[in-house]
């Protein structure tokens, strides 16, 4: 038999009414969560998904800011494109994507060539490839000239490049002649 002390002192086991009302608000807790959860899917529905991606029509300035014989390497990182004007005042625009597996070739002056960095693959200035493993040259993007004298890249049309053959016969159209 237990005295009244230490009946006081044992831990208090809960009734049935207890453990339902536990059991109940545990239950609404549940049911709770989940409609909170759906509501935040729902809501997160109406809001568009924006991604945010780089212009693909951008002007590089007039022809008279590129030199003959040479090759502009000022829009490599923010466009990905190589202006090239050669010595017939010809004018193109080089993506800067190796053909072989997608890396991103320098241009190193001194050697006079495109080289890159991943399997040493390497090209002329036309885009030309004379070395290493990419198949064939690079390919170049459209360019114009627009109304108030600039030059106009559109990276959303690409001239690819054919193994073994010269992008100048290939893609007549990738050239600005000023
Ligand atoms: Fe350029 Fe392989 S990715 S040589």
């Amino acid at each position: 038999m237990m005295d009244k002390k230490e009946k006081a002192s044992a831990p208090k086991v809960p009734t049935g009414d207890a453990r339902r009302r536990f059991f109940l608000k545990a239950a609404w807790g549940g049911i709770a969560s989940f409609l909170l959860g759906s509501a935040v899917v729902f809501a997160r529905f109406f809001y568009p998904r924006v991604l945010f991606e780089p212009p693909t029509r951008v002007k590089v300035g007039k022809p008279s800011e590129f030199l003959p014989g040479t090759v502009d390497t000022r829009f490599k990182d923010q466009y990905g494109v190589w202006i090239v004007r050669d010595d017939e005042n010809r004018i193109f625009a080089l993506r800067t994507v190796c053909t072989h597996l997608g890396c991103t070739p320098n241009w190193i002056e001194s050697r006079n060539k495109f080289k890159c960095p991943c399997h040493g693959s390497g090209y002329l200035r036309n885009g030309v490839n004379v070395e290493g493993p990419a198949p064939r040259p690079l390919d170049r993007y459209k360019i114009t000239l627009v109304d108030d004298g600039q030059i106009l890249i559109d990276k959303s049309v690409i001239y690819r490049s054919v193994a073994d053959k010269d992008p100048d016969e290939t893609n007549p159209q990738s050239i600005l002649i000023v």
